[in-house]
């Protein structure tokens, strides 16, 4: 008799998911992670209130806003585990939450209300959680898996992978769900941070680098995908929701384009302040709708130090179209350092999308970020790891 029903590798939010379902049907389930502590990124998410779930996140409502090879693939999960029967759980447990903007949830308090109650329905579904123990080889035999865990192997009918991306090193983030996958015979998407800021050459971070700081509404798009929402001028280039959106979007050598008066009509507005207001210099019209600093430097950018009264009808189309179609070209990311997420990972054609079990490897599972699904910002990434573990929890 194998010493467990179910092995869960990594106690993150996929991970403690799948472990509270498997426990419940009476599966013997031990979880294990290298870290000190489980559910150490939900802990510090959403700027530590932890934006556990979009109203939005479902089947339908939030079908085009999973990045994959295949974005249906998430669809099965995502349908049969919504952000209802999330929130259901935190009503219950009885945590206060709002919705900050777009659908996204936040705890009104600290995150770590969310992990003492994944990690007390863990307890009380007999869950074992073994922390701060190194995993090392995993095999298969006969029996089921055989894993190295801290000194000892221990063994298993059904291994769930859950150890997810590679983004965020320094809090304990290794490409291990991959490494597995490629023992087992499963194809790996190549992965690229996502949900990162994007960073510039010396020569544009120069002239960013004065708006270090500064927040405004805009419209940042890369092809036909576009994200209104705001956009942070930083140190080392530009981040913020928008800029974070758009990441995920964005290829190398691609530029992409910054409306900085959404909803308004800018050539119109710049013609109106030129009756109105002939005398007054550009940047100090354009100071009326964006953040000072940010109007200079446009106005450094249109390139007209006079009054708006002395600028042609041309000069005031050139002037809009730079308000309204700013086009940058960010040279990289700040990486998975930095990066909310992993873009790419376990190839879904390789795993059954209702039970996440890998389709050439009976009892093997992988779940959450590791997986080559990657939802927006706002909710959406949490809840792909809730439904993705709860769904493997219900067979494993
Ligand atoms: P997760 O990374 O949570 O868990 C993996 C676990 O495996 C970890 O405990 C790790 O220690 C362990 N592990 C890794 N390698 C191992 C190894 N080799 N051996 C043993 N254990 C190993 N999303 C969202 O929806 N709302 C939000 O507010 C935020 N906010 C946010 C902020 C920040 C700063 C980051 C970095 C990320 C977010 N996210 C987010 C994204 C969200 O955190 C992420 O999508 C989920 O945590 C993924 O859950 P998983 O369980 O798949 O992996």
């Amino acid at each position: 008799m194998p010493d467990f029903d179910v092995i869960i590798l990594g106690a993150g939010a996929a991970g403690l998911m799948a472990a509270i379902e498997a426990g419940r049907r009476g599966r013997r389930v031990l979880v294990a992670d290298h870290a000190r502590d489980p559910g150490e990124k939900i802990r510090i998410s959403g700027g530590g209130r932890c934006n556990f779930t979009n109203v939005n996140a479902n089947h339908i409502l939030g079908r085009d806003r999973f990045l994959s090879q295949n974005p249906r693939f998430a669809l099965s999960a995502l349908s049969r585990f919504t952000p209802e029967m999330f929130i259901e759980r935190v009503k219950k447990r009885g945590i206060a939450f709002h919705e900050k903007t777009l659908g996204q949830l936040f705890c009104d308090g600290p995150a770590t209300q969310i992990v003492s109650m994944l990690i007390d329905e863990a307890r009380q579904a007999g869950v074992a959680i073994w922390t701060g123990r190194a995993i090392g080889a995993v095999e298969q035999d006969a029996d089921g898996f055989k894993v190295m865990v801290g000194d000892g192997i221990v063994t298993t009918t059904s291994l769930v992978v859950a150890t997810g991306g590679k983004s965020i090193p320094k809090m304990g983030a290794t490409g291990f769900a991959y490494q597995l996958a490629r023992q087992f015979g499963l194809n790996v998407i190549d992965t690229r941070p996502a949900l990162v800021p994007l960073t510039f050459e010396p020569g544009a971070l120069e002239m960013l680098k004065p708006l270090a700081g500064v927040s405004t509404n805009a419209i940042v798009s890369h092809g036909k995908t576009r994200f209104e929402e705001a956009l942070l001028f930083t140190h080392r280039g530009l981040s913020g929701p928008a800029i974070l959106q758009i990441s995920s979007y964005w290829r190398d050598g691609d530029p992409i384009a910054v409306n900085l008066l959404p909803g308004q009509d800018a050539l119109a507005l710049l013609q109106a302040a030129r009756k109105a207001t002939p005398r007054l210099h550009v940047q100090t019209v354009l100071s009326a709708h964006l953040p000072k600093r940010l109007a200079q430097l446009v106005g450094d950018l249109i390139d007209q130090p006079g009054m708006i009264g002395d600028l042609s009808d041309k000069k005031l189309v050139v002037a809009a179209e730079q308000i309204t179609n700013w086009t940058l070209k960010p040279v990289g990311s700040e990486g998975y350092r930095t990066a909310e997420v992993t873009l790419g990972g376990i190839d879904t054609k390789d795993l059954d999308a209702k039970t996440m079990m890998a389709r050439t490897v009976p009892n093997l599972f992988f779940v959450g970020e590791a997986v080559d699904v990657t939802g927006w910002l706002g909710g959406y990434n949490f809840q792909w790891a809730w439904a993705s573990g709860w769904s493997a929890g219900q067979v494993a």
